[in-house]
């Protein structure tokens, strides 16, 4: 057995660049149920990287600790180098307009239009410096997922791509720098998995941003992922590029790869 569980601990890269996030020794616990141990991981700007792991592993709970929804029990998070624990109010919701989340529900407001979906983040940061009107804003982003003509369609009216497709527009009418996607793919039939797939290489390929992406979907993984992250345990437990995560003797990548 080739396998040793590799809690890698980030630093900077070979090249000096610094991380665009920094997890170190992360640890969350809900009770007794010691949901993240250890968890270390650095991503470089323009990495995509894909976290793989059991379900109710605590992948959710890790990109919540990104943006803030969830406070850790211990452990640095820094984000854009900032070390997201000492942000107030205000600071924290600066960096979160930076930062794209595609919600595993899509989380579309039932009671709004399509329009009205992709308005609200605009709205509710005006504060930022928007280029370009509102209207102009809402129909690009639609242009940019295919979905032009769903602008005054109601959420109820949409197929589970087309949510999905809104739900990722929507995330990325800020324009920010990192996108989390949870499980884009999840409960999607298979060839709107991969129109979903497609998308997502296509968006990552135009706007350059710096992503995760949880997901059960080997296809998806393979197509996108720079580095794929298996948490397990509460750690990292094993991090590589699909080719090499692929040839490694171990139970529960095969477990994962197996199709
Ligand atoms: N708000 C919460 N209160 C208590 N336990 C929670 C809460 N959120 C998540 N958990 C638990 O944390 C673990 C990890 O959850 P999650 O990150 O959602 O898993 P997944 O890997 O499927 O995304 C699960 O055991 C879940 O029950
Ligand atoms: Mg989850």
């Amino acid at each position: 057995m080739e396998s040793v569980a590799q809690n890698i601990i980030p630093s900077k890269s070979a090249t000096g660049i610094e991380p665009v996030i920094e997890i170190l020794h992360l640890q969350k616990a809900f009770g007794s149920n010691v949901v993240l141990r250890d968890f270390n991981l650095s991503i470089y700007p323009g990495e995509n990287i894909v976290v793989m792991g059991k379900s109710g592993i605590g992948k959710t709970i890790l990109i919540k600790c990104i943006i803030g929804l969830v406070k850790p029990d211990g452990g640095t998070m820094r984000v854009f180098g900032q070390d997201i624990s000492k942000l107030d109010h205000r600071e924290l919701d600066e960096l979160r307009m930076r930062i794209g989340f595609v919600f595993q529900s899509s989380a579309l407001y039932d009671s709004m239009t399509v329009r009205q979906n992709l308005e609200f983040p605009l709205r509710r940061h005006r504060r930022k410096k928007i280029s370009g009107n509102i209207e102009d804003l809402v129909r690009e982003a639609l242009k940019n997922v295919g979905l032009e003509n769903a602008i005054d369609l109601m959420p109820s009216e949409l197929s589970g791509g087309m949510r999905k497709r809104i739900g990722i527009a929507r995330s990325l009418i800020l324009n920010p720098e990192i996108v989390l996607y949870d499980e884009p793919t999840t409960g999607l039939d298979p060839i709107t998995s991969e129109e979903i797939t497609r998308l997502i290489m296509e968006l990552q390929q135009k706007y350059k941003t710096t992503s995760i992406i949880i997901t059960h979907d080997v296809d998806l993984a393979k197509e996108t992922a720079n580095r794929i992250v298996f948490l397990s345990d509460g750690i990292a437990y094993l991090q590589g590029a699909y080719d090499e995560l692929i040839k490694k003797d171990d139970p529960l990548i095969k477990q994962f790869f197996k199709k």
